[in-house]
């Protein structure tokens, strides 16, 4: 699925309809360049997920922990090995929901079966692509295609 943001309003709107179409277990991965709009996305992710008082920005603390299993992870300025380092694989289990800032940064980052979602600068808008790994995430892709389409 790919679709145009034209604005940062599009973004959180992607966002929250990425959220509400994700239960607990399900990882989003999300890569793109600085100023892609990750955090923008990431944030309204846990405003769907009902999270309150988000940080303003991650990028200096790597994970963020907020109640019933929620996180917020952003690998910005970690290589391979540091990423390797802080055991992810950990938070994918079980009920854990988390979403992913540089999701890119090492391979088999993610769990298999993730949403990951490619934000790149287009026309000073953003677009986004969209891509399930698994058939959780297919089932929520497929949700979000039919919200996007409703709105
Ligand atoms: N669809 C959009 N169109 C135009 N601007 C957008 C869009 N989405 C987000 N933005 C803007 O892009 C800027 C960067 O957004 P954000 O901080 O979310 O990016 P980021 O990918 O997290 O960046 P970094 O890698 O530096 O943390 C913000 O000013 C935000 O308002
Ligand atoms: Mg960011």
């Amino acid at each position: 699925m790919r679709v145009m943001l034209a604005a940062e309003e599009q973004t959180v709107r992607l966002g929250w309809v990425i959220g509400q179409a994700t239960m607990s277990g399900s990882v989003i991965g999300l890569i793109g360049e600085v100023g892609s709009g990750k955090t923008t996305l990431a944030q309204a992710v846990l405003a769907a997920w009902q999270v309150v008082g988000t940080a303003a920005s991650p990028t200096y603390t790597l994970i963020h922990t907020y109640p019933h299993e929620i996180y917020h992870v952003d690998l910005y300025r970690l290589d391979e090995a540091q990423v390797a380092d802080l055991g992810l694989d950990e938070l994918w289990t079980g009920s854990a929901r988390a979403v992913v800032e540089w999701a890119d940064r090492a391979p088999g980052l993610l769990p298999a079966d993730a949403l990951t979602v490619h934000l790149q600068t287009a026309n000073g808008g953003r677009t986004a692509q969209l891509a399930a790994g698994g058939p959780n995430a297919r089932r929520a892709l497929h949700l979000v295609e039919q919200a996007w389409k409703r709105s």
